[in-house]
This record gives C-alpha cells, sequence and structure tokens, in this order.
C-alpha cells in the first residue's frame, strides 16, 4: 500500500500595506484554507499601520485575520508600541534578527499551528525568521548571513524547518542567502532551512523554484495591499513628490487591492521544500476598494 507523503502548506503573503492590506489578508486566509489546502499563514506586517510600522492592534488583527506569525521590516520600530508585543513570548512576531542584539524584540519566532493542525501535521516545529539586507536599504543592519547562522545555531530542536525571510531591495543579495542557506542549513543532523523567500520592494517576482530539490526560494513575495499605487502609496500623491518635487503626504492608496505572496510546500518527513507557488488573489471592489 502506497501511504501519502505528509505535506505541509504555510502560505506566506508579503508586505501588509494600511488597512486594505489588511483587509486582503482577511479575504485570502480562507480561500488558501479552503480552496488551496493550506495549513498555515505568515505575513510581513510591517506596513501594516497605515504604511508604516505595525501596530500592537494591526498585530492583533492579523493574527485574527488566520496569521500564525508575522514578521517586521525596516519600518519595525515606527510604531514604538510594538516593542512590547515583540518582546512578549506568547505573541509569535519577530523583529529583523541582525540588528542590535540590544534591539528589542524576538530575532525568530514559533508558528503558532497548536489549535489548527494534527498531531500529524505538527510534529516538526517551524520557525520564522527575518533579516534585513544591506544594499541599498535606509536601516543599517549587521550581516544577514551571519544572523541566520547564529539563529539557526541556537535552536535545540534538530529536527526543526526554517523559513528565513530577507527583507531586502537587491536580488543579488536575496538570491546569494538562500544558495548560502542551502550550502549551510540542510543537512539532515540539525535545523534545516526550507525556504528563503524575499520582501521589502512590494512587487513580486516570477523565480519561485526550488534549489537543489530541497529549498524553496523567491526574491520577492510582492505586496498585500492596493495595486492601483505606486508600491502602495497614492498616485498622485507619489507624482508630485516624484515629478514636481512639491510636497506631500504619501498616503495609502486604495483600489485594486491583492494579497500577494507564495504558498511552499513541504515534504515533512525528508523537511524539505517540494513546491512554491505565487499567490495573487484579488479582493472583490465590495470588500477591499
Ligand atoms: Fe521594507
Ligand atoms: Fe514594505
Amino acid at each position: 500500500m502506497i501511504s501519502a507523503m505528509p505535506e505541509l502548506r504555510i502560505a506566506f503573503l508579503g508586505d501588509v500595506v494600511g488597512s486594505p492590506g489588511r483587509r486582503a489578508v482577511a479575504h485570502a486566509w480562507p480561500k488558501l484554507r479552503d480552496l488551496h489546502g493550506v495549513h498555515a499563514l505568515i505575513v510581513n506586517g510591517e506596513n501594516a499601520r497605515n504604511g508604516s510600522g505595525c501596530s500592537a492592534d494591526n498585530y492583533r488583527e492579523l493574527r485574527r485575520a488566520g496569521a500564525d506569525a508575522v514578521t517586521l521590516g525596516d519600518h519595525v520600530y515606527k510604531d514604538r508600541a510594538i516593542a512590547e508585543v515583540l518582546e512578549d513570548p506568547m505573541h509569535p512576531i519577530a523583529r529583523p534578527a541582525n540588528l542590535s542584539l540590544s534591539a528589542p524584540g524576538k530575532r525568530i519566532t514559533q508558528l503558532d499551528l497548536s489549535d489548527k493542525l494534527s498531531p500529524e501535521l505538527r510534529r516538526r516545529p517551524i520557525y520564522v525568521l527575518t533579516v534585513l539586507g544591506r544594499l541599498y536599504m535606509p536601516l543599517l543592519a549587521n550581516s544577514p548571513f551571519e544572523a541566520v547562522d547564529r539563529e539557526l545555531a541556537a535552536i535545540s530542536e534538530k529536527d526543526a524547518m526554517v523559513i528565513v525571510e530577507i527583507h531586502a531591495e537587491a536580488t543579488s543579495e536575496k538570491q546569494a542567502l538562500a544558495w548560502h542557506c542551502l550550502e549551510r542549513w540542510s543537512a539532515d543532523a540539525g535545523p534545516k532551512v526550507v525556504a528563503v523567500v524575499g520582501t521589502h520592494t512590494h512587487v513580486q517576482t516570477a523565480d519561485a523554484r526550488i534549489l537543489e530539490h530541497r529549498l524553496a526560494a523567491m526574491t520577492d513575495l510582492g505586496m498585500s495591499g492596493p495595486h492601483r499605487s505606486v508600491i502602495g502609496r497614492d498616485v498622485n500623491a507619489t507624482l508630485n513628490a516624484m515629478v514636481k518635487q512639491g510636497p506631500a503626504a504619501l498616503d495609502v492608496a486604495d483600489g485594486d487591492n491583492r494579497a500577494c505572496g507564495a504558498i511552499i510546500r513541504l515534504d515533512l518527513d525528508h523537511r524539505r521544500a517540494i513546491g512554491i507557488e505565487l499567490l495573487n488573489i484579488g479582493v472583490p471592489n465590495e470588500i477591499g476598494a
């Protein structure tokens, strides 16, 4: 008799921008769960608070919408009150791991799957961490490569699976981290990195692939939020700032609201990725315009 390989499907949605982005997550999760067979959800919430930062309320809203873990990026501390949530071990939310060790907040977090999955599907601990790139980024950070190595080495469960996010501008840095993780963290003897996905540019890339039959990689998940925009901001305000170089409040746009990201398919027996599929889910106008 052939028994089915236990497969865990995790969706990861890129930068959630403002209230349209939060609504896009709430719209997407039931579809991911019921139509795509997704078991768990990770979201990058660095722009959830009106386009910049993530408030404690935004974090809770994303959790209620279905997120099992939330990551942040270069806007990590724009809402200072998030530090308390970041420090609380009960909340699955992580700040970039390659800031100072003194910076507030967890550098890695485990997905909270206790209520969602059967014991069979949650027998491996699943972690997520994010690191900032260093090329063309406004927030200075330490080496993302060394930070990943440090955090992986500190995981005590040898059967853990880790999803690494690189929040960065440069595609080269993102691809390099994927190859680094494949070389350094795909051995059977310890925790394994099973996916390296990028965020921050707000534009989804078409390069999703499985490296060496083991590790899912994608340069950028794209944005969850209004796409009738310039990377989430109001078109007219952005043109006023860029074309006329006039003063402009870069408000969050609305229109063409979508949840973008990927579904990562994991083989739990061998702790490897077996698929990565793009997600680009439109939100009907009456819900998310
Ligand atoms: Fe960012
Ligand atoms: Fe962002």
